[in-house]
């Protein structure tokens, strides 16, 4: 089965095309993959309009690419997949109607695919991991903990109840006066920091429900800022290391307790998986490794470029919807939000 899988919903225009043998093991063919983040840099967080018109400038371009990289043509593709959001409207318009005239041309059966539900399926690509397991979601618009019972099964077990893991990295580099995106350059920063400088909060930490909440450390960080400030190199280090620990013993505490929650009442997971773009923090993937080990389970982290949004995540997803049968029709509309739990545009 080879499925062309088309991302547009945030910064990152993204095709690829990505096959599947008989015992059901993926394989990227091609995955090609144009950053917006130059064009977005000079405001600090990504600009919507200027979003959409960059995808409409480079998405037949990278169409092309897919397929040359690949070597095949789109008569050689089972099925086109295109993320249909959640994410910014036009953005996802883009890569949606992009996806459909090529269904349309080719007859081709064409899927409407949830972006979260794609980073959600990608460490089965990636590692060809066995549900049911539980994931942490946790991306720069989402954070969310699932425990993933099948394609389109999944059950939230934990949330945020104010901002995303990445939105909170992005928004402390913010203040900090550190480049968009903010996760990677908190990371960089943190290296060289010392994390026990500022005894930062950590909300909500031994809850019983699994939830998390950001604001209030976020405000710390910018509070401790201000107390200090003008900031040295040393302070902004210092300030990143302090903010990525306590991000990290919250996000591992809540996991810790989601694991406990999944166990009484869904059983035991197959491993623990992270995904989204802050699965790419290093610091992040060292904890849950600790968590899953103390528990018994391997910790499943896709490599850094498909924890990122990518093309292959969205074919797939395309793949594995496509196996069981669940194509969508031309006429699926973009959605900017899109909950994971509710999988078909009717049910919501
Ligand atoms: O999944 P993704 O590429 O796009 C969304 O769907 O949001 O995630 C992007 C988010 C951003 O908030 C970014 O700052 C964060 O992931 N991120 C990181 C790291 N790399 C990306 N956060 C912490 N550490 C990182 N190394
Ligand atoms: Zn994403």
């Amino acid at each position: 089965m080879r499925v062309l899988g088309i991302e547009t919903t945030c910064d990152e225009t993204a095709v690829s095309v990505v096959e599947s043998n008989q015992d059901g093991e993926g394989r990227i063919l091609s995955n090609e993959i144009l950053s917006q983040i130059k064009a977005h840099q000079a405001y600090g967080g990504v600009v919507p309009e200027i979003a959409a018109r960059a995808h409409v400038e480079v998405v037949d371009l990278l169409v092309k690419q897919a397929l040359a990289t690949a070597g095949l043509t789109l008569r050689d593709m089972d099925a086109i997949a295109a993320a249909a959001g959640p994410g910014l409207i036009g953005g996802v318009m883009v890569g949606l109607t992009t996806g459909k005239a090529l269904a349309l041309v080719t007859k081709k059966p064409f899927l409407a695919i949830n972006h979260l539900e794609a980073h959600a399926l990608s460490p089965r690509l990636t590692d060809g991991v066995a549900f049911p397991f539980l994931l942490l979601l946790a991306s720069g618009g989402h954070s969310q903990i699932l425990f993933v019972r099948g394609v389109g099964d999944y059950v939230r077990i934990g949330t945020t109840i104010d901002d995303a893991i990445g939105e909170a990295f992005d928004k402390v580099a913010k203040m900090l006066g550190l480049p968009y995106p903010g996760g990677p350059e908190v990371e960089k920063q943190a290296l060289e920091g010392n994390p026990e400088q500022f005894a930062f909060p950590r909300p909500m930490q031994g809850r019983k429900e699994p939830n998390f909440s950001l604001s209030g450390l976020k405000t710390a960080v910018r509070i401790e800022a201000e107390k200090i400030a003008p900031l040295t190199g040393t302070d902004i280090k210092n300030l990143c290391a302090s903010f990525q620990a306590a991000i990290v013993d919250v996000v591992t505490d809540r996991m810790k307790m989601a694991l406990r929650v999944a166990r009484a009442d869904f059983g035991e997971p197959t491993a623990i998986v992270i995904a989204g773009g802050v699965a790419a923090n290093l610091a992040m993937r060292q904890a849950l490794h600790r968590l899953a080990a103390q528990n018994g389970l391997p910790l499943v982290a896709p490599p850094l470029a498909l924890c990122t949004d990518n093309g292959a995540m969205i074919a797939w997803a395309g793949i594995e919807r496509l196996r069981l049968g669940l194509v969508d029709g031309l006429d699926t509309p973009p959605r900017a939000r899109w909950p994971l739990e509710a999988k078909r545009s009717a049910d919501v």
